[in-house]
């Protein structure tokens, strides 16, 4: 049986309870026969209520961290406070938004210029990835290890693609019609932080996306280097939690990647 630390603890028993507000929205959202506006005003009110659970229970048990959130005005930079909770309280908005049941709630603990801890809840499967600097990465109870595959050609990878008015689309179109031809499978399926799970898990080989946001990757990032995977910026000077470009997988994988998406 796995003892949880503290921290793993705190950030568990936070996304516990707002994921019982993000469910209950979830089903009400199937019901709700309104304007567009009026769904996009419903889903920032419960991405906004389940930031608020989040925030409360993680101040309330750590007095003096900081907080980087998706939502609202109380945003820190990294650098300001020793210890930053860095928090999605809905990864996947728009699949969430549309009843597409892949989303999550990714919370990450960062200290002066690290990643700490983080979990990706997803509230649908009742599963709690989680990692620990120096613990592992786990699902539940069970230990994760990236997939070891030597390259490509049998993979499944995941990624981002570029929508209205974000990312370079004429660029990845040339970088995914390069993957495509080298391997098994590729997939869009929605929320950053879960795909990035998905690596630590082994379900999928790789993942890339540009242009994420630190509350997007952060867990993720500590999860799949801690299923022994890299979890990299795909320019290797750059730190993709800043720069929220990333590719993550086996080092064979990554480093196949990094060639096309760098070519
Ligand atoms: C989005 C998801 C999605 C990614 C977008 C992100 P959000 O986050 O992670 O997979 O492609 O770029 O913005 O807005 O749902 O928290």
């Amino acid at each position: 049986m796995i003892r949880y630390s503290a921290n793993i603890n705190v950030m568990m028993s936070a996304a516990r309870k707002a994921s019982k507000s993000i469910l209950r929205d979830f089903g009400e959202l199937e019901k709700l026969q309104v304007s567009i506006k009026g769904q996009n005003d419903f889903v920032t009110m419960a991405d906004i209520k389940a930031q608020e659970i989040i925030h409360y229970e993680l101040a309330r048990a750590r007095e003096d961290h900081g907080f980087l959130m998706e939502e609202g005005k109380n945003k820190n930079n990294i650098d300001e406070n020793e210890f930053t909770w860095i928090i999605d309280p809905i990864d996947g908005t728009l699949n969430f938004m549309n009843g597409i049941p892949y989303f999550a709630i990714s919370i990450a603990l960062h200290q002066k210029d690290k990643l700490i801890a983080g979990i990706v809840y997803d509230p649908v499967h009742n599963d709690f990835y989680w990692a620990e600097e120096g613990v592992g990465a786990y699902l539940n109870d069970q230990r994760l290890r990236v997939k070891s595959k030597s390259s490509l050609d049998k993979s499944i990878i995941a990624m981002g693609i570029p929508f209205l008015g974000r990312g370079n689309h004429k660029q990845h179109i040339k970088s995914q019609e390069i993957v495509m031809s080298r391997v098994a499978g590729l997939r869009r399926f929605g929320a950053a932080s879960l795909d990035l799970a998905y690596v630590a898990a082994g379900k999928v080989d790789g993942f890339w996306e540009y242009g994420l946001s630190p509350w997007d990757v952060a867990a993720g990032i500590i999860l799949v280097r801690e299923a022994g995977g890299i979890a990299s910026g795909i320019d290797d000077k750059e730190n993709p939690l800043l720069t929220g470009n990333i590719v993550a997988g086996n080092i064979n994988i990554v480093k196949e990647l990094k060639l096309i998406l760098n070519s």
